[in-house]
């Protein structure tokens, strides 16, 4: 079963991440982290920043993005290869050269897959992958109906997903049909999945992903299948898990020697 621990805000959610993530880059510093876009892990990435400077140091870690959107212009500030470099290279001091987007270039986009599997082999594989979920219950960016044992390849958006992604665009037309994602084989070869939610709106997928079947149709439900998953939600977001009394009650008994 995941973890579930349920917070005051976003912001606590970040603290508590970014304290699992400090920790462990001090004791590898070639940590590989997994690193997710949209809206979500934001908090996650300011709370490193403000502690960047004091004790975590990014200078030796990999990064891995889960997704990429197909034939943005070079330099889209909406290209996650952009969002990317803005909220997690930057402020995090990431060396640019060991932050892995998968390619999204139209020109070569047949072999971006495999391409963006073989790096991800060569870097002994990911450490700590950080996830979202969108109201579709997509991870990456692995729509319903994804195989559990899917690998990095273009997928097809659904016009949900456009849509609530639309936001960060001019208009819904400006928004890619096509994107690279990292599989849900993939994600689940990563040693800890972290999943961050907040907010009613995303109430139904994280019930659906914590507590609903195992289905395709639900793919953030493949979190079930891994051994080390640590689910952090709001009480907005946590509002539709039927459990909800009994993961608060594990975290108040949880024993002092259990990290995230
Ligand atoms: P969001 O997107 O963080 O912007 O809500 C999550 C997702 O689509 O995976």
């Amino acid at each position: 079963m995941a973890e579930v621990i349920i917070v005051d805000s976003a912001e606590t959610a970040g603290r508590l991440v970014s304290d699992h993530i400090a920790e462990h880059l001090q004791i590898t510093p070639e940590f590989v982290l997994g690193v997710a876009t949209g809206s979500t892990p934001v908090p996650v990435y300011r709370a490193l920043a403000q502690r960047k400077a004091r004790e975590v140091d990014f200078s030796a870690a990999f990064a891995f993005a889960l997704d990429e959107y197909v034939g943005l212009p070079e330099g889209h500030p909406q290209s996650y290869r952009a969002v990317i470099d803005r909220e997690v290279t930057q402020p995090l001091g990431f060396d640019p050269t060991r932050v892995n987007v998968p390619d999204g270039r139209a020109e070569g986009i047949e072999t971006a897959g495999e391409r963006y599997e073989a790096a991800l082999r060569a870097s002994g594989g990911v450490n700590l992958q950080l996830l979202g979920i969108g109201t579709t219950g997509h991870i990456g960016f692995n729509e319903p109906g994804s195989s559990f044992g899917s690998l990095t390849r273009v997928k097809t958006l659904t016009e949900q997903t456009r849509a609530d992604n639309a936001r960060f665009f001019e208009s819904l037309d400006e928004v890619p049909i096509h994107c690279v994602t990292q599989g849900l084989g993939t994600i689940l070869r990563a040693h800890h999945l972290v999943l961050l939610a907040f907010g009613r709106g995303k109430a139904e997928a994280v019930a659906g992903a914590v507590e609903g079947p195992v289905t395709a149709s639900m793919p953030g439900s493949a979190i079930q299948l891994h051994s080390h998953v640590t689910v952090v939600v709001d009480e907005a977001a946590a509002s539709r898990l039927k459990h909800a009394d009994y993961y608060r009650w594990a975290q108040e008994h949880k024993p002092a020697w259990q990290g995230l």
